[in-house]
């Protein structure tokens, strides 16, 4: 199995580590515009093959696609991060641009591909590679509920105190500090309500908590976070790969589920080696549809912004 990383940056790098380390990919490929970047943090994490034990091969290029070609998974991180204080909405100018000409350049050498989507405003920018391809929807996936998702169960486990690995969570929606949805009503630790352990006041810290989870990890490190969207997506990757048909909430386009057409957002799918597999209907209650329709608007409008591009 071969999978590019376009993006040879914290993200991008801390994927092509994490694919090596768990042996999900036997050939891992970082490209990079900057001139012997990614030919530069491929060797190193070569490296680190024999003490970390896997026999992964990663090749770092510079923009040279033809290296990529049949790739059967792509991730595009390609963009620049958010600094402290900025949304992820706020990218949009720099990033769409970016992300149109990979997505072209992905397309021309890898068409049957799996297209992972990471860089921001992540629900606008995968609708955006789903465009500006022309691939059918289940070969292109926004990452951000797979991250939100670790966020939520990170931050339940904490206000829990118990282990991380014992909770289980979900948060659908847009990928913006204001466009989430935890779902911390169907949350559980170990099968049991999180509710039974947990006050309402406590549960909606925790949900704020998730929902800002990437600012918080900006404001203190004067960048956007790296080591869990990095894993984050090299879980999404695996599912692909080893076609695991994990339940993961991604940003997939939607024709009528949830009660919306025409735009890629946060939603719970079968992720397996067609990528989309099949999108869960979860029967949310009226309180949680409500904030579902408010963060399809957010997406939507943001989307609008792309009218210039396409
Ligand atoms: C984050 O939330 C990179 O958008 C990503 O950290």
């Amino acid at each position: 199995m071969k999978v590019t990383v376009v993006g040879a940056g914290n993200v991008g790098a801390s994927c092509a580590e994490y694919i090596a380390i768990k042996s999900i990919a036997s050939e891992v490929v970082l490209l990079d515009i900057k001139e012997g970047f990614a030919e530069g943090k491929a060797l190193d994490l070569m490296q680190t093959a024999t003490t970390l034990g896997f026999n992964s091969r990663i090749i770092g290029v510079t923009n040279d696609y033809a290296a990529t070609a049949a790739s059967d998974v792509v991730v595009i991180t390609s963009g620049v991060p958010r600094k402290p204080g900025m949304t992820r909405e706020e990218l949009i100018g720099i990033n769409a641009g970016i992300v149109q000409s990979v997505a072209e350049s992905i397309l021309k050498h890898s068409p049957k591909a799996i297209i992972v989507v990471v860089s921001n405003p992540m629900d606008t920018m995968t609708y955006l590679a789903l465009k500006a391809t022309g691939l059918p929807k289940n070969q292109i996936i926004g990452m951000g509920g797979a991250l939100d998702s670790s966020r939520f169960k990170t931050y339940l486990s904490l206000a829990l105190d118990k282990p991380a690995n014992d909770i289980q969570g979900m948060v659908i929606g847009g990928h913006g500090d204001t466009t989430m949805i935890p779902l911390t009503r169907l949350a559980s630790y170990n099968g049991t309500p999180v509710s039974q352990h947990l006050s309402s006041e406590a549960l909606d810290k925790v949900a704020a908590a998730t929902m800002v989870g990437g600012a918080t990890l900006t404001k203190l490190l004067g960048t956007s976070a790296w080591y869990a969207p990095g894993a984050s997506v090299s879980y999404l990757v695996d599912s692909i790969v080893n076609d695991l048909n994990r339940m993961i909430p991604c940003s997939v386009f939607l024709d009528g589920e949830y009660g919306q057409k025409d735009i890629c957002i946060g939603v719970p799918c079968i992720i397996g080696k067609n990528g989309l597999e099949s999108i869960i209907d979860v029967k949310l209650n009226d309180q949680e549809k409500e904030k579902f329709t408010q963060s399809a608007a957010a997406v939507r409008n943001m989307n609008e912004a792309l009218k210039e591009i396409l």
